[in-house]
C-alpha cells in the first residue's frame, strides 16, 4: 500500500513558504492581476486568501472606494493576514475573516469578482463550492481560479528521463489516492470545463508557463526547494532510493550535485487562470 501522502505537514504549507512563493511569482501575479482589469469601486472576495498577498494586489486597483473581503478557513493565515496588513496603505478598504468557502457568510450577488487562487485543488466537492461563489457574485460578475497544473514542470539540467520518473511516480501515487480527494494536482486544467458544467459565460482560460531563471534570491530557491520536498514526498512509493536520493541531492545545497547556484538552470511550471461571468 502507498503511504499515505501528508500534504498538510510539508513546507509548502509554512507561512515562510507561502510569502517566498509569493515573491517568486510576483511579476506573474502582477501580470495576472492586472488581466482580471478591475474597477475603482469594485468589491472583491479573495476566496481561501491564506496570507492575503492578493488582497493587497486588488486593493491597490479598486481604492480608494471598493472593497476587498479575503476569507480563509486557517485562523493561522488569517492571523498573519491582520498584522500584515496594517503596513497597507489601503488597509481601510480591507477587511479578513475566518470562514469556509462551503458556507460564506454574504448576501447574494454582493461581489464584481470571487477570487480563488490555489484553493480549489484540495475542495472535494468543486461544483458545489462553485455554486456558492456564484450565489455571492452579482449578475454579470466574474468568478475567477488561479490554479496550477502539475503535469508540467520542468528542472534543468535535472535529465528529462529522471524528471519523468519523478513526474510518473507523482501521478502514480495521485491516481492511487483518487478517491480520497484531499488534493488534485492536475486542477488547472481541469477548471475550463468544471466553469462551462457550472453554466458560466464568456469564459477565458489562459495558462502561464511561469519561470524562474538565475540569480535565484534566497527565497526563490526556499520556494522551488520546498516544491522539491512536495514532489519527494509524494512520488516517495513509486521511486527507487537511488532514484529518490538523485532527486533530493539536486536541493540539497551540501551535495554535488546542487542545482540551484548553475548558470543553466531552468525551472518552468504551469498556472492556469479561467474566468467566467455570472448571467444576468
Ligand atoms: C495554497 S493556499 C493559497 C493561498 C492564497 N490564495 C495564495 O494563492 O497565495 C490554499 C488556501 O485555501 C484555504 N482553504 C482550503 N479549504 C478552504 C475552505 N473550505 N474554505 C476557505 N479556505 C480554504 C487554505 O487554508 C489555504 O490558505
Amino acid at each position: 500500500m502507498p503511504e499515505k501522502i501528508g500534504i498538510k505537514e510539508l513546507e509548502v504549507l509554512n507561512i515562510k513558504w507561502q510569502l517566498d512563493h509569493h515573491f517568486a511569482k510576483i511579476q506573474h501575479r502582477q501580470e495576472i492581476v492586472d488581466s482580471l482589469n478591475l474597477q475603482p469601486g469594485d468589491v472583491v472576495l479573495d476566496l481561501g486568501c491564506g496570507p492575503g498577498l492578493w488582497s493587497s494586489m486588488f486593493a491597490e486597483k479598486v481604492q480608494p472606494h471598493g472593497r476587498v473581503i479575503g476569507v480563509d478557513i486557517d485562523a493561522r493565515w488569517i492571523d498573519y493576514a491582520v498584522q500584515a496588513s496594517q503596513e497597507n496603505p489601503f488597509k481601510e478598504i480591507i477587511e479578513y475573516r475566518i470562514g469556509d468557502l462551503h458556507n460564506l457568510p454574504f448576501e447574494d450577488g454582493t461581489f464584481d469578482l470571487v477570487f480563488v487562487s490555489g484553493c480549489s485543488p484540495y475542495l472535494a466537492d468543486i461544483h458545489s463550492a462553485i455554486e456558492k461563489q456564484k450565489r455571492v457574485t452579482k449578475k454579470g460578475g466574474r468568478i475567477a481560479d488561479r490554479s496550477w497544473d502539475g503535469g508540467m514542470f520542468f528542472v534543468h539540467p535535472i535529465s528529462p528521463y529522471q524528471e519523468a520518473k519523478m513526474m510518473l511516480a507523482v501521478a502514480q501515487a495521485f491516481e492511487a489516492r483518487r478517491s480520497d480527494s484531499y488534493f488534485d494536482n492536475y486542477f488547472g486544467r481541469k477548471s475550463h470545463g468544471i466553469f462551462k458544467q457550472a453554466g458560466l459565460q464568456d469564459i477565458l482560460t489562459t495558462s502561464y508557463a511561469v519561470q524562474l531563471v538565475p540569480p535565484l534570491s534566497e527565497e526563490v530557491k526556499h520556494y522551488i526547494t520546498g516544491n522539491s520536498q512536495f514532489y519527494a514526498k509524494i512520488a516517495a512509493p513509486y521511486l527507487s532510493e537511488t532514484e529518490l536520493k538523485q532527486w533530493c541531492g539536486h536541493f540539497d545545497p551540501s551535495s554535488d550535485s546542487y542545482i540551484l547556484d548553475r548558470e543553466d538552470f531552468y525551472y518552468c511550471l504551469l498556472e492556469v487562470l479561467t474566468v467566467g461571468t455570472v448571467e444576468n
